[in-house]
């Protein structure tokens, strides 16, 4: 294992994400992690960057005890500083900080300092690198030797004549540095001998492993699903674990895509082997929903009425559980919170910043007095996916685009109703199949049907129809905190408009929506 410690770069949870795709399993703690508590000795550690200087009073330092491990250390942008500051305290600010591209230009020595460019091994002498750092080493630190350099940085990468220490100025985990992950492939198979045993099918072993133990033999969880890919891909896995005495429930409440409550049953249930119960509580919501226009509204009502249905589950199936003579009580609850929001939690906020712990379904673990089992806690979403497919989920729900927890409920401007929600529903999924027939849905990020306010006229027939107007919506996207709209050819969009004209009951036109975010947003309301 490499030991990451994190001093708040917004690039360290990048490290840990080339290292795993080496195969290699490591952990990321925060700076300030005291080396006394940790269980396990790393074969090596990475100091990440972070936007402190090292002679700030108050700035970050880490555990003195790292440099006793007597492991290989990597210092990454301030993890360089730090490794200075820790040899002597020559650190000053730049003149003027870089950032962005560089030309890198390796140095190399020969004889008994060869092995200070093992770092650089296999690598050309000059390399496009990624700089972000205002701070500059006045003098090199006693011991060490550069290694690398730039046009503004004579000490771009450092390392120690005798120990193995390496320092670099630019920040290798990030695509913008080409040949990144060579280096610290260098730093971790090459120096620390780090196992590359790291892989989805040791993990997903490991992880059911874990949770046998966690929970122990006659324990219970209780857990929602919601037909999305992170929920399906956990109780795929809790299954593996424990069988039955996993309880996956999921609510129906009226404002979900067509068919969808029948679908999740049917993958879950007879698919993957999945304990699951199906709550139909449409009538619940869409009277709770009845002449509520404002979209916050919405969402609360939404939220806190899965909440209420959810704890009336999970108590029917406590008692049960409870006269059961093969099980104990449920004490766990399944959540697939996903890495990006763990980082949240975990990351470096600063000296004084106390550690936040990451949102949670609305307080239910609490309220129930539950302990969290969070299985997917170390995977980006692409990962997720990759063990979906390994534990024998469909392409089809693996690839499946998001859907937001209060459903077409913010896809209807204005009030919801039945009507309004069966017209939604059925333009949305002639949408989605246009969209898979012209093999078009792994392009897009997200595609959906909304209804807007208002009525237009259309003709159908000779009659004049005063009906609905439906806005379509497919966005390009990585992250969902930017997006592009995806541009279909125009006999695509005819063909779509005529059929959601001519099919949807009550819809009088059919508008496409372009605009990007910013300014928009994915969603309507
Ligand atoms: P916006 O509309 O903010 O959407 O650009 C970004 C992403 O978030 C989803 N979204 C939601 N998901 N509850 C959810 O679970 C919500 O209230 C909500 N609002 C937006 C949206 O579908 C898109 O993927």
């Amino acid at each position: 294992t490499i030991l990451v410690l994190d001093f708040g770069s917004q690039y360290t949870h990048l490290i840990t994400r080339r290292l795993r795709e080496l195969n290699v399993y490591s952990e990321m703690l925060p700076c300030t992690q005291k080396l006394a508590e940790l269980s396990w000795k790393p074969k090596g550690v990475i100091l990440s960057g972070g936007p402190y200087s090292v002679y700030q009073e108050g700035a970050p330092h880490v555990d003195p005890d790292v440099f006793k491990l007597h492991v290989p250390i990597l210092g990454v942008c301030y993890g360089l500083q730090e490794i200075a500051w820790h040899h002597g305290k020559n650190v000053l600010a730049g003149e003027k900080k870089e950032f962005g591209h560089a030309a890198l230009k390796i140095q190399r020595h020969s004889g008994k300092q060869a092995h200070v460019d093992r770092l650089f091994e296999g690598l050309q002498d000059d390399m496009e690198v990624w700089m972000s750092h205002g701070d500059k080493l006045s003098k090199m630190p006693d011991g060490f030797l550069t290694v690398a350099e730039t046009a503004n940085s004579p000490f771009a990468g450092i390392a120690h004549e005798e120990k193995e220490y390496y320092g670099i100025q630019f920040h290798p985990e990030v695509t913008h540095t080409p040949k990144g992950t060579e280096v610290i492939r260098n730093f971790a198979i090459g120096i620390c001998r780090a196992k590359q045993d790291w892989t989805m099918e040791a993990f997903v072993g490991k992880e059911v492993a874990r949770i046998r133990k966690l929970v122990g033999d006659k324990g219970q969880v209780i857990g929602a699903v919601s037909g999305g890919v992170d929920s399906t891909v956990a109780a795929r896995l809790m299954h593996e674990a424990i069988g039955d005495r996993f309880h996956a429930v999921m609510v129906d409440n009226g404002v979900l895509r067509k068919n969808e409550a029948v679908q999740v049953k049917e993958t879950l249930t007879k698919g993957l082997g999945v304990n699951l119960t199906v709550i139909d509580a449409s009538e619940r919501f869409l009277g709770l929903l009845k002449g509520v226009a404002d979209p916050e509204k919405k969402r609360k009502i939404i939220g806190n009425t899965f909440i209420e249905i959810f704890e009336e589950e999970a108590k029917k199936i406590a008692e049960a559980a409870e006269n059961s003579p093969k099980a104990g009580p449920i004490e766990f609850f399944l959540q697939g919170t996903l890495y990006p929001d763990v980082i949240e939690s975990i990351s470096f906020k600063g000296p004084s910043a106390t550690i936040k712990t990451h949102h949670n379904v609305g307080g239910l673990p609490e309220k129930m007095k539950l302990k969290l089992i969070e299985p997917l806690r170390e995977l980006f979403k692409d990962e997720v996916r990759h063990m979906g497919t390994n534990l024998g989920i469909s392409e089809e729900l693996v690839w499946r685009h998001p859907f937001p927890g209060p459903g077409i409920a913010i896809r209807i401007i204005g009030d919801v109703t039945p009507d309004k929600v069966r017209i939604v529903q059925e333009a949305d999924a002639i949408f989605i199949e246009e969209i898979r027939k012209a093999g078009l849905y792994r392009q897009i990020s997200q595609a959906f049907a909304a209804l807007m306010e208002g009525r237009a006229v259309g003709v159908v027939g000779d009659q004049r129809l005063h009906g609905h107007i439906i806005g379509l919506r497919a966005v390009v996207t990585t992250d969902f905190m930017t997006a592009n709209a995806f541009e279909f050819e125009p006999a695509f969009m005819r063909r779509l408009t005529n059929r959601i004209g001519n099919e949807v009951k009550g819809v009088a036109r059919v508008l496409y929506e372009m605009t990007s975010k910013p300014p928009s947003t994915i969603e309507f309301e």
